[in-house]
């Protein structure tokens, strides 16, 4: 595991997006794992800065995004397919059938769940799969837990999560109860995993994911045994080493 300190966040964003721009670079038709967030917001503005520069280009890339929530379409402007759109994918040149987002309007899950975990594998893995860091330790929607989940599948969302995403909805009454994700397994085949960390909100999770026990109760702890991990965090959300 390497670990990257970041000045603050826009360091944090200029750093992650170095990793990213790297895997594109080296490798055009690679596949992005994509998360949605706040945190990843200011490096997907950077990858967008050097796509419009001419410094980066998404034309053979391909995308798969963690998790959506079940039950909003495409256009809802809380779904995840919506953020993508509107926060990366229409901004640079990656193309848009390229892009894959859990189907959150499919009612059978298991289907759907099957269907993501396929089209997965069939563009041949992930080859970066970027995270951020819930504060109860979760990764896409991977909740704290009895164990880890090996495959993509439908999750009922704590009230903390809840709670946490409330602040996107006119109400806590309007956040869906459930989504699709990834499973834990589905991440950890990534090639490589770029965790960004942002915020002295997350310091305590943060030490908790690095260097404590490997449990599913702290679903990031996992990534301790992944052979490839970056972590890019700011001195805030290191505050706690
Ligand atoms: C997003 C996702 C979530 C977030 C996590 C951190 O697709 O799967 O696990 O990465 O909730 O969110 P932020 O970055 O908003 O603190």
């Amino acid at each position: 595991m390497r670990i990257i300190k970041a000045t603050d966040y826009n360091d944090l964003s200029r750093k992650a997006a170095n990793v990213i721009a790297s895997q594109v670079t080296m490798k055009p038709d690679c596949v992005l794992g994509l998360a949605t967030g706040s945190t990843p917001l200011g490096t997907y503005k950077e990858l967008i800065e050097r796509c419009e520069k001419g410094d980066l280009d998404f034309s053979s890339v391909k995308s798969v995004n963690l998790d959506e929530y079940r039950g909003l379409t495409r256009d809802n402007d809380q779904s995840y397919y919506y953020f993508m759109h509107n926060n990366l994918f229409k901004h640079i040149n990656i193309n848009s059938e390229n892009t894959n987002v859990p189907d959150g309007t499919q009612p059978d899950s298991d289907m759907e769940c099957a269907r993501y975990e396929k089209v997965i594998e069939s563009l041949g893995g992930i080859d970066l799969q970027l995270l951020g860091l819930g504060h109860n330790g979760h990764i896409g929607f991977n909740e704290p837990d009895q164990a880890f989940a090996p495959v993509t599948h439908c999750v009922d969302l704590t009230e903390s999560t809840i709670e946490a995403n409330k602040r996107f909805f006119a109400s806590a009454d309007d956040v869906p109860r459930q989504a699709y994700t990834m499973g834990i397994g589905t991440i950890m085949k990534a090639s490589k995993i770029l965790l960004v960390v942002s915020g002295a909100d997350k310091a305590q999770i943060l030490r908790e994911v690095l260097f404590g026990p490997i449990t599913p109760q702290v679903p990031a702890s996992v990534l301790q045994l992944h052979k490839d991990v970056i972590v890019v965090a700011d001195e805030a959300a290191m505050s706690k080493f």
